[in-house]
């Protein structure tokens, strides 16, 4: 399977939101947006308003992120205002058992994620109940930080049990990544990588998704 390429809406231009996803929807795979509620970590980003107007200008795969101490309570609104997946921090719910459920009956699909300092080992009993696992590589609350290199060992810890029970869960790596770190992230097994800066820092969109596809793609 070709990697996926998620580009984070964090690193968009918020004046232009609509003019942004259009221009990369093309070359994209999915839209990952990251909700954070100013408690879970110490930025405050959007809700459901902004991903109800958005949803209007797209046919984007919406990969919601909650960065939020609370995300079960936003599990509706989100399906509501067009969410598609829901990701919710297993530092948050260690055991996400109720959220997943209460995706599915929302009509979302599930996943879990990790922070840097998180061992696999947190999620393992669980990961028969994803569509999802997101490795985190950088700490969660802002864009534009530098990518962990030992984040890789879990990224390759999380592929192997995937694949070794037979489980459909994609593996998804968010945060720091550009061109060079991407193939390590591939060889690890990531399926999915997300970038901000990497993309919506770059004044050509769409040329850094292809470099970046490239690079990914490369590693394989
Ligand atoms: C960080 C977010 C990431 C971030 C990625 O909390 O979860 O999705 O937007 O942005 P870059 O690629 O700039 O690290
Ligand atoms: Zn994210």
């Amino acid at each position: 399977m070709p990697v996926k390429i998620a580009p984070s809406l964090l690193a968009a231009d918020f004046a232009h939101l609509a003019d942004e996803v259009s221009r990369i929807e093309p070359v994209v795979d999915l839209l990952h947006v990251d909700v954070m509620d100013g408690h879970f970590v110490p930025n405050l980003t959007f809700g459901m308003p902004i991903i109800r107007s958005l949803r209007a200008t797209t046919d984007l795969y919406f990969d919601c992120h909650l960065m939020v101490s609370n995300p079960i309570s936003l599990f509706d609104p989100l399906a509501q205002a067009g969410a598609n997946l829901v990701t919710v921090h297993i530092e948050v719910h260690p055991d996400p058992t109720r959220a997943a459920a209460a995706a599915r009956k929302a009509g979302l699909d599930f996943g879990l994620v990790l922070s840097p300092a998180t061992p696999f080992d947190a999620v393992v009993p669980y990961v028969e109940l994803c569509d999802l696992i997101l490795v985190m590589s950088v700490n969660p609350g802002f864009g534009g930080q530098v990518f962990i290199p030992e984040v890789l060992g879990k990224v390759e810890a999380a592929r192997k049990f995937v694949d070794s029970e037979g489980l459909h869960a994609d593996i998804e790596i968010d945060g720091g990544i550009d061109p060079d770190n991407a193939p390590l992230a591939r060889a690890a097994g990531a399926d999915v990588i997300v970038a901000g800066t990497a993309i919506f820092g770059d004044p050509d969109p769409v040329a850094a998704v292809g470099r970046l596809r490239a690079a990914a793609d490369g590693a394989e």
